[in-house]
């Protein structure tokens, strides 16, 4: 996720633009940049590190303009260097980009047979020069949209050209983008944090349209030159409001974000036709991936849950051996590995230090690595031998909330890769892939049975102990459940697989010891229907998360949270969702910062 910002008015652009570079921080940054025309030309200047690092670099001579578009980056395609930075020219198009284009490397392959040449290894960069191309044609406006139109994927594009020293066109698609309606000028940027200090009337463009702004005036037309009639809306949000897009936390934002993360996690990588994952990623190690007879899976925290379902998903469809370990046990075992196995390290942050040294462990004994990791150019991503990015977006808030279910969306997307390697049919990589695709709409559906959510909540906010049961692909995420209920509410909880509470834990079960259990009509539905009796009968209190086409459980006797059907595997993604949301509403009722919990980090980089 980057975030972009532009300016065209009557003032000083560059001044404008820095300061929206800086609200714009919270999205990540690795680099940034700024382009700026001073009537003539267009002037770039870029930057690794901190924004502080552009404004040094910025002399009197190269900041001049009164129209400008900047870019603060969180690298998804290639590595965070000066190159890489946005933003991106070709010939008299300069433009900055926020999203990702699916079908890049077919763009760039037409374009360098037309005699292009490119710089980075950006999929931005190709729009420039795909929009530069159609401008032989086309003026302007329409070679824009013109590119546009051949684009897959995601973006919000502001777009500027030397020749055009009044223009600022911008796109969007899946990707945020909104207007600030100012007097005789314009600020646009990804969200409203970077123009909330000039206007707060603002528009917000939808997918497949386009604004062609003046100092005086905007347009607003779909890419197939419809016009289109906008209603500019009031923002009543202070700063910091603007940066949660009027969320009271980073933490809900995150978990309202997941839709669009574990959309970001799955574009591009689906080839329907053949039933298969693309991960380009595993390119280099495609070959050696059909040899391997064991898979382990290291990680930490959160993503050692993940990995947990990981487990469950390469067994059940790869048929290969899988075991998951915490990163800070390998580490110092003596684990027998060679170079049949694969070690996939899953990290949020890339900078674990436990999953580090797992890592390196694992190198020495001659396994293969991978990294299943979000941050573009962290450690863990340059220390495995191949991987794949989560595309999430930074995350700001302590616990893991939308990393973590694009971690399952991208396990998912291994699974069916290995499998399809293997013995797994084309028609189940298919239904696989065909149920992951509508997985994004099936979380928002849950998103909106936020309410319901919330008075669970706060019914259950008083209680010191829970359980958290499930089986199968769900025992995972019961265990995750439990984790962020402490990490967040600092109440003491327990994952369990709930055939295990005969053996021991129900001892510990009365009216003030309550179990929320994860039971979606499922292969193990009805074992776990048992494990509700068993705790019933001794009067425990009980939350139960299940799908619609139960008959057996009724309101009556149980708080019930209902949500969307979808393939088993796929179904830890669909569960996760609400146990977030219990534990984000049971921490703010008892009056935690749940964004910056007590105790924790977000990323770990010490032993
Ligand atoms: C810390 C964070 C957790 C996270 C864990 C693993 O403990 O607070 O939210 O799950 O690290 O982090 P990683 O970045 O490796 O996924």
């Amino acid at each position: 996720m980057c975030g972009i910002v532009g300016y065209i008015g009557k003032k000083d652009a560059c001044e404008i633009l820095i300061k929206g570079l800086r609200r714009l921080e919270y999205r990540g940054y690795d680099s940034s940049g700024i382009a700026l025309h001073n009537g003539r030309k267009i002037n770039s200047t870029k930057s690794t590190g901190k924004i502080v690092n552009l404004e040094e670099k910025l002399t009197e001579k190269n900041s001049v303009g009164t129209l400008g578009i900047a870019h603060t980056r969180w690298a998804t395609h290639g590595k965070p260097t000066e190159v890489n930075s946005h933003p991106h020219s070709a010939g008299d198009i300069t433009l900055v980009h926020n999203g990702i284009i699916e079908n890049y490397q077919k763009l760039k392959e037409d374009l360098i047979k037309k005699g292009h040449s490119f710089l980075s290894d950006t999929d931005s960069e190709v729009i420039a020069h795909l929009i530069q191309e159609e401008n032989i044609k086309f003026d302007f406006e329409r070679s824009v949209q013109s590119a546009i139109k051949k684009v897959k994927g995601a973006y919000a594009l502001a777009i500027i050209h030397k020749e055009h020293p009044d223009k600022l066109i911008v796109v969007r698609n899946s990707s945020p983008l909104v207007i600030g309606v100012g007097n005789n000028e314009f600020v646009i940027a990804s969200d409203a944090s970077a123009i909330i200090a000039y206007t707060n009337k603002v528009v917000y463009l939808d997918d497949g349209e386009l604004a062609i702004i003046t100092p005086t005036d905007y347009v607003v037309k779909t890419i197939s030159n419809k016009l289109q009639k906008k209603q500019e809306q009031q923002l009543e949000w202070n700063d910091e409001q603007a940066k949660k897009e009027g969320y009271e936390h980073f933490m809900l934002k995150e978990i309202h974000d997941q839709p669009h993360a574990i959309q970001d996690a799955i574009r591009g990588r689906i080839d329907m036709e053949n039933g298969m994952a693309i991960l380009g990623g595993l390119t280099s190690v495609d070959k050696r991936l059909r040899s391997i007879n064991r898979v382990i899976i290291i990680s930490c925290g959160t993503s050692y849950f993940s990995g947990l379902v990981g487990e469950y998903m390469i067994e059940e469809y790869a048929g290969i051996p899988t075991e998951v370990e915490y990163a800070s046990e390998f580490r110092y075992r003596k684990p027998l590995l060679d170079k049949n196995t694969v070690v996939i390290a899953i990290s949020q942050s890339g900078e674990t230090a436990d999953t580090l040294a797992a890592i390196k462990e694992a190198k020495n004994k001659g396994a293969l690595t991978l990294g299943v990791v979000n941050v573009v150019g962290s450690s863990i991503a340059r220390e495995t031998d191949a991987g794949i990015y989560n595309h999430a977006g930074p995350e700001v808030s302590v616990a893991s909330t939308k990393a973590f279910t694009s971690q399952l969306t991208i396990l998912t997307l291994i699974a069916v890769y290995l499998g399809r390697q293997r013995d797994m049919s084309m028609i189940m990589g298919r239904r696989i892939l065909s149920e992951l695709q509508k997985v994004p709409f099936l979380v928002s559906k849950i998103l909106e049975n936020e309410e319901k959510i919330k008075k669970i909540a706060y019914k259950y906010a008083k209680f010191e102990n829970f359980f958290y049961l499930g089986r199968k692909y769900n025992y995972p995420i019961a265990c995750e459940g439990a984790l962020k209920i402490k990490e967040i509410a600092y109440i003491h909880a327990e994952g369990y697989p709930s055939g295990e509470m005969k053996h021991g834990p129900i001892a510990l079960i009365d009216k003030h010891f309550p179990s929320v259990i994860l039971a979606p009509k499922d292969s193990v539905y009805e074992k776990t229907l048992s494990a509700i009796e068993e705790i019933r009968a001794r009067e425990g209190k009980v939350v139960i998360i299940t799908t619609k086409d139960v008959t057996e459980l009724h309101s009556d006797k149980y708080d019930i949270i209902y949500i969307p059907k979808t393939l088993e595997i796929l179904m830890p993604i669909i569960t996760a969702i609400p146990l977030q949301l219990l534990a984000y509403y049971v921490g703010t009722k008892r009056g935690h910062d749940v964004d910056q919990p007590k105790n924790l980090a977000k990323s770990v980089t010490v032993e």
